[in-house]
């Protein structure tokens, strides 16, 4: 059976879960018949729909239930997946057998809990206010000040979004004008402006993770804050570092920097450092241990309730919040709350998340927004630390339902929201807002002449000023302003030097690279017709015919493969293909390019295989965003080639003596098929180079730079070396899927390292050009070891403090005359006469937690920070050719005793701890330096409730990746 066969199958046989059907084909039937049937089902805790999403195209209109044209924009569907049912009798047995199937499947799984269930997430109340460190003290006395004279009905209007589409960024709140605070566009995404024009498409997280180059991280940060600021986006969504990449296959791994915590926090926190230096808001997502796409969010997947991660502290510690604490130290505005339940309290109403790690331990001062609906209760989210709900709507998309807005309003009078905590909300955005310098007209004018200037809703110039509303009001929406910079300047410069140092070279047999453009080594008398000849295979070298922004947010693998899809992929304002670099590259009076840009070997095949003194092969795999999908896939359950990419290298090896292979991908590919076979000579990862793809691909092969990527994942042998807990859970295990992270500490190399499985190329390990020694390794004690870091201070600073008198309710009421426009999100009440509050204070509520001795500081107890050890090591270029060098420090902790437990603890063989780029000429010797801090040296300990260090010796180990490290000394 193909493939194909086999999920049509399984899908006649209606939904057995857990064949590779993810369900959302019924997204789409959503919105009709079957809307009654979701809706009758009982969830564990809250309901929601899946959104219509993606762009939305402005001329098509869609027919009303009585036939009537509706005007304005439409949502673009997702694409439906197969093609198997396609007659109307089909669809119709299909949808009652669905609708039927959908009631009653969930509900058996209330019979038989996942095993994992009865883990629970402990209360920490109440939520810590901001204000209490001096970073932000300023901002925070110019926020007391303006929210000091906001009304209610203002604090509700900037801590609760507008509704989806209302406005023209994909998040929106409301203003408080009387106080002069304007109203916010948040924006996507991680790579770039997304659906924005004239903005670059910059490298995905992957590839900056792959560059280990953090000038070039801060310089990519910048670039992005820059272009944000000039499109009016106060908020920047991202960058992404969770998923952290569990799973080699997670779909939104490549938003991020790679699975090591180390290297994805650092990536992370040069980022935010670029961006907010710009003045924009960055915002640290998805908190957290949003793995997989799979089951994210309740609905989307037909289940009623999200996946829960199930993480034990040490591990939480240790590996998913370490990027997120880096965030937070580099002075993230703001964070937001991911779709999945973490140890099964959803993360956006999860208050040992929000209140106890991230405000309390990690000093967060800005504000935490929802991911898009991912906020699943009203006033227990807002005591469990949500500042923010985005974007407004509430369990339905669009319905104008918000579970703030107004009803956070009527919370807040009737008692059951604090005072204080819609004061500390309101105060957080402001604060925030301050802090990155927006109150400065010069770089913010207000409306109308600052805002945004372009519309995410649409492409013309002149549109709807309110999308997905009822109000007909047009306006110039998209400005088209080109903020890509000029001459040298020019952003796509910055892309292309990105992208080419994170290509990473695997293979390079008898430095076949880098080539000549002039051709090989076969001398001009013996080249046919006196023409060196070069193949170039593959559908990734060229374009997509139809155009390289035709699928929804990226969602098609068709042509060369630049970015992932989803809410972290923009429009290409233009994108290099492979085959153009080339031909621009070679010197075309002495070779001769025959290209064959498909992966289906019958076309012409037999006619361009042949005679090639060269051949350039390029594959990809690609993934993406959980609402939607391509070929069958969101996460990949298969790290193998797509488009069947190893056939197709295997015919062009074949036939030709000097082959050299081109990955695209999204992450780690299986390379197994191939590898070594005797005429691949040359093997580069080049991951998602974004814009500039062919000319960064050119700067390496040619060598016009060194190749100096460096992987920041694991290429293993098979998808199953990365262990059981590398697995993408693709059959729900319960009506709210329980996904218990066992393997604890041991992702990615430290699995590998622990169990003794040899990688096909190790998580560090890249090629250059020129060959590099290192020595002189010097450990120097900047500090004695201490197992504890010191006391937390205490705090030095007052958070602001208000008037908590309850306001008038007739204050609150509906002004008069004014407009309410469908799907809106308001603050107002429709009648003064409020509900009493019959709510429950959640669990734990008067137990007021304690402090946590490992906060204080942003990031933590400063003292974390503190450097204890300073690594040196001597690198020389010993070959002849220029060249970059990327050292990496790792530590090895020795088997030790818990300082409070007595028990073992466990730990990986090595984990990185610092990395270094360092550029060298022939023959030079430079120094590198990195400094080891007590957070580095310690381990998280549960019992303690935090970072120890442990008195025994502490192995470094210095070298070019985490299997080669010849130097090692002691801390
Ligand atoms: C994604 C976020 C994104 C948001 C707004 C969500 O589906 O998970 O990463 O920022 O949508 O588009
Ligand atoms: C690319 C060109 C592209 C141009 C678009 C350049 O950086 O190299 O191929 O057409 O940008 O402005």
């Amino acid at each position: 059976m193909t493939r194909q066969d086999e999920l049509a199958s399984s899908r006649e046989g209606l939904l057995r879960y857990g064949e590779d059907t993810p369900t959302r084909d019924s997204f789409d039937n959503y919105s009709s018949s079957s809307e009654l049937d979701l809706h009758e089902l009982e969830p564990l805790e809250d309901t929601t729909s899946p959104r219509p999403r993606g762009g939305w195209s402005p001329k098509k209109k869609k027919k009303s239930k009585k036939g009537k044209e509706k005007e304005g924009p439409q949502p673009i569907k997702p694409k439906r997946r197969g093609g198997w049912c396609r007659t109307r009798n089909c669809v119709i047995v299909g949808t009652i057998l669905t609708g039927g199937l959908l009631t009653l499947l969930p509900m058996a799984f209330w019979l038989v809990p996942g095993k994992g269930s009865g883990i629970t997430s402990p209360p920490v109340y109440p939520s810590p206010k901001g204000g209490t460190l001096s970073q932000w003290e300023q901002s925070y006395e110019k926020a007391a000040a303006m929210v000091g004279k906001m009304s209610l009905i203002e604090k509700v209007n900037i801590t609760t979004g507008t509704g989806w589409a209302q406005d023209l960024c994909v998040g929106n709140t409301a203003p408080a004008y009387n106080v002069g605070f304007p109203p916010l566009c948040l924006q996507d995404g991680p790579l770039g402006i997304r659906f924005a024009d004239h903005a670059t498409a910059w490298p995905a997280g992957i590839t900056v993770g792959a560059t280990w180059n953090k000038d070039l991280m801060y310089k990519r940060g910048r670039g992005l804050g820059l272009e944000h600021r000039l499109k009016g986006v106060n908020v920047w969504l991202g960058p992404s570092m969770g998923p952290l990449g569990r799973m080699p296959g997670g779909g939104r791994n490549w938003e991020g920097f790679g699975p090591d915590p180390v290297l994805q926090g650092i990536a992370a926190a040069l980022t935010i450092k670029g961006v907010q230096d710009e003045g924009v808001i960055a915002t640290a997502k998805h908190y957290i241990a949003n793995e997989q796409e799979h089951f994210r969010q309740a609905w989307e997947w037909i289940l009623p309730n999200a996946i829960s991660s199930n993480i034990d502290d040490r591990t939480m510690h240790e590996i998913y919040l370490w990027p997120f604490a880096d965030s937070v130290r580099a002075g993230v505005g703001s964070v937001m709350c991911s779709y999945n339940m973490v140890n099964n309290s959803y993360a956006c109403g999860n208050s040992k998340l929000m209140n106890g790690i991230l405000k309390d331990e990690l000093g967060f001062q800005g504000f935490v927004q929802s991911d898009w609906l991912a906020q699943r209760s009203g006033v227990a989210s807002s005591l469990a630390g949500l500042d923010m709900t985005m974007p407004g709507d509430g369990l339905v998309w669009q319905d104008g339902n918000s579970l703030w807005g107004s009803k956070l309003t009527e919370g807040v009078l009737n008692g059951s929201v604090p005072m204080d905590r819609v004061n500390d909300m309101a105060t957080r955005v402001v604060a925030a807002w301050y802090q990155f310098g927006q109150d400065d007209q010069a770089k913010w004018p207000a409306l109308p002449k600052g805002g945004p200037n372009f519309s995410s809703f649409s492409k013309n110039k002149v549109d709807k000023i309110h999308p997905y509303s009822d109000d007909d009001t047009t306006a110039v929406v998209n400005h088209f302003k080109d903020v890509q910079g000029e001459g040298d300047r020019f952003h796509g410069r910055l892309a292309q030097q990105i992208a080419a140092e994170g290509t990473v070279l695997v293979k390079n047999v008898d430095n076949i690279l880098p080539l000549d453009p002039k051709g090989g080594l076969v001398p001009r008398n013996l080249r046919r017709d006196g023409k060196y000849r070069v193949g170039v295979f593959g559908e990734d070298a060229g374009s997509n015919p139809e155009g390289n922004n035709i699928c929804p947010d990226r969602s098609c693998n068709v042509g060369t493969l630049a970015s992932g899809w989803g809410s972290g992929a923009v429009d290409f304002p233009f994108l290099v293909p492979p085959v153009e670099a080339l031909e621009s590259t070679f010197d075309l009076t002495a070779v001769e390019i025959t290209k064959s840009l498909t992966n289906d070997l019958s076309t012409n095949w037999p006619d361009v295989h042949g005679q090639q003194d060269l051949c350039l092969v390029l594959i990809n795999s690609d993934a993406g965003e959980g609402y939607l999908s391509w070929n069958g896939v969101t996460d990949r359950t298969d790290l193998h080639p797509q488009k069947d990419g190893d056939t197709l290298v295997k015919r062009v090896q074949d036939n030709c003596a000097q082959t050299i292979v081109v990955v695209h991908a999204v992450g780690p590919v299986i390379l197994e098929r191939w590898i070594e076979l005797p005429n691949i000579k040359a093997v580069l990862l080049a991951n998602l180079p974004g814009e500039e793809s062919g000319n960064a691909l050119a700067d390496v092969l040619f060598g016009r730079v060194d190749a100096s990527g460096r992987l920041p994942y694991t290429v293993g042998k098979s998808l199953k070396d990365y262990g059981p807990g590398g697995q993408v859970m693709t059959k729900p295990n319960g009506p709210s899927p329980q996904q218990n992270f066992d393997e604890g500490l041991f992702i990615d190399y430290r699995y590998f390292d622990k169990h003794n499985i040899k990688p096909r190329y190790e998580f560090g390990f890249g090629l250059s050009y020129t060959t590099f020694t290192i020595s002189k390794l010097n450990i120097t004690t900047l500090k004695p070891k201490s197992p504890l870091p010191s006391p937390r201070l205490d705090q030095s600073l007052m958070p602001p403090a208000y008037p908590t008198t309850i306001p008038d309710p007739s204050s609150a009421v509906f002004p008069a005359g004014l407009r309410r426009l469908k799907g809106r999100i308001y603050p107002y009440l429709n009648s003064a006469a409020i509900r009493e509050d019959t709510s429950h204070y959640p669990d734990g509520w008067d137990n007021h937690s304690h402090l946590s001795p490992a906060g204080g500081g942003e990031g933590g107890n400063p003292s974390l920070y503190d450097e204890h050890a300073l690594v040196a090591v001597s690198v020389t270029n010993t070959g002849i050719r220029p060249g970059k060098q990327v050292v990496q420090v790792y530590v090895s902790f020795h088997e030790t005793t818990d300082v409070s437990t007595g028990k073992m603890i466990d730990f990986p063989v090595r984990v990185l701890r610092g990395f270094e780029k360092v550029e060298l000429r022939a023959g030079d010797t430079k120094t590198v330096e990195t400094r080891l801090t007590r957070k580095d040296l310690s381990y998280w300990s549960v019992g303690r409730q935090n970072w120890v260090m442990p008195d025994g010796e502490v192995t470094v180990s210095v070298g070019s990746s985490s299997r080669d490290l010849p130097l090692s000394g002691v801390y």
